[in-house]
């Protein structure tokens, strides 16, 4: 790896889970009306051939993770999940009653915080619920996020007989030293135990989080980390980066920036893992994810299938993904809408009869041309674009912000054409910069985002 390079062009910058990024969403908040539009409109065009995706967060966990970026809410008492369940079913129920007709599900992803935080039964009521006015497809996906510390085989069983195929564990490190600090002490026999259960039961994919660059990590304790994985065989593999963002999530005080591997240190993680990995047998997809050739992702990424959204890369997609619960994004692909942050607001809402979404944002002309492209260049390294004027003025504002990286031969334009060289992977999220028309008119004032490298 350059180092050059890695001084270069590691800069703060959006990890593009969507176009326009959050921070670059309208400062007018999007109405009701305006979003129940956007969803009628791609609901009635896309639901019967496409079908349509729910994200159901569900924000409990029983202790904190230091580390951790995600919208959570710490606490033990088990007694607040059916007041929550309720209110998501509620939500659903709003929902429901912008549709003409029964949806159909393609895909239900339970995200947290920490699903398995919730009961078997109580989550049987959720997805009962939701499925009771829905309609599954026939290549519907069910999948949901796992802390191996309290996922029950009572769990496994209860969320494969509604359907769950998938499972996300989160697995993060498996060195002492690192959880210790992460606050996340989880040895290697519990992950060991839920994996042979869920394969016992049927499980057909299961996917580990691990996160590199996180406080303590040094090159050996990666390489054991990977050793142990490998143990497993997990079908899929995230390779995060971490992302430092204090001034939001100040649980990543409670260690200190020394204890971060930095720059190159940091990026020679990475380089190390998936070296690893590709001994292993697995194959790199988009930017952190990798992959047994076995598996769905793979062959999304082969056939130039492969998606990227809130939660990441996925092999299958539709238009209209609702999101449920706090601080859920939805996205009808025209448009998007967040929900409230706070448990209490979203109670306070939903009581009310009133969707819980507190921002969002209708793209425009150009941020359809740059959403496209974005995705282009995350999901299949290169993109294309017609001769028609308003393709080319966002494009070859792009085009010219690109010049110094294709002159460190990190990518390689041609007319209408734009691909990423191998060495110039690890700089795909300054490549998408370069189209991120937004963030050039408005550069931010104070760091926003996390570390590009
Ligand atoms: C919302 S978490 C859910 C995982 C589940 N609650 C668990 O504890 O196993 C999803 C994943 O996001 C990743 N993640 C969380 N915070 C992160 C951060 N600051 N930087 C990079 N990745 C992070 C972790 O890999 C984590 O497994």
């Amino acid at each position: 790896m350059n180092h050059h390079l890695i001084k270069k062009y590691n800069v703060a910058g959006p990890r593009y889970t969507s176009y326009p990024t959050v921070p670059y969403w309208n400062d007018k908040p999007i109405t009701v009306k305006e979003w129940s539009k956007s969803v009628k409109k791609t609901f009635d065009e896309t639901n019967v051939h496409d079908g349509i995706s729910l994200y159901i967060h569900l924000p409990f966990c029983e202790s904190l993770c230091t580390y951790c970026g995600c919208n959570t809410r710490i606490t033990i008492n088990h007694a607040v999940e059916k007041k929550y369940i309720a209110a998501v079913l509620k939500e659903w129920d709003m929902y429901l009653a912008m549709f003409v007709d029964k949806p159909r599900i393609k895909e239900i992803h339970l995200g947290g915080g920490t699903p398995t935080f919730f009961s078997p039964e109580n989550l049987k009521v959720l997805i009962d619920g939701i499925m009771d006015k829905s309609v599954a497809c026939k290549d519907a996906e069910f999948s949901f996020e796992a802390h191996p510390n309290n996922t029950t085989e009572e769990h496994l069983k209860m969320l494969y007989s509604l359907g769950f195929r998938r499972l996300s564990l989160g697995i993060q490190d498996f060195d002492p030293k690192v959880q210790t600090i992460v606050n996340r002490i989880q040895p290697f026999e519990i992950v060991d135990k839920v994996v042979k259960q869920a394969r016992k039961i049927g499980y057909t994919s299961i996917n580990f989080d691990l996160v590199y660059g996180l406080p303590l990590q040094t090159r050996k304790s990666v390489i054991d980390t990977i050793n142990k994985v490998n143990v497993l065989r997990p079908d899929r593999i995230a390779f995060y980066s971490y992302a430092h963002v204090p001034w939001v999530k100040p649980g990543q005080r409670l260690f200190t920036e020394k204890d971060l591997p930095q720059d190159d240190e940091k990026r020679a993680l990475y380089e190390i893992g998936k070296e690893k990995f590709s001994e292993m047998g697995y194959a790199e997809i988009g930017m952190d994810h990798f992959a047994l050739n076995s598996d769905t992702l793979y062959k999304a990424a082969n056939e130039g299938k492969l998606h990227r959204n809130f939660m990441g890369y996925t092999h299958s997609y539709t238009k209209l993904m609702v999101g449920l619960g706090v601080s859920s994004i939805s996205d009808t692909w025209n448009a998007f809408a967040q929900n409230v942050k706070k448990v209490e607001e979203y109670y306070e809402c939903i009581k009310n009869n009133e969707l819980p979404i507190f921002r969002g944002h209708v793209l425009n002309k150009e941020d359809l041309i740059i959403r496209r492209h974005i995705l282009n260049i995350m999901c299949k390294f290169e993109t294309s674009w017609e001769k028609d004027e308003e393709q080319c003025k966002a494009v070859n504002d792009a085009v010219k912000r690109l010049t110094e990286i294709e002159g460190d031969k990190l990518i390689v334009t041609k007319p209408y054409h734009l691909s990423i060289r191998k060495p110039g992977r690890p700089f795909i999220r300054n490549v998408c910069m370069a189209f991120d028309a937004k963030l050039w008119r408005n550069l931010p004032q104070s760091q926003i985002f996390s570390s590009t490298v």
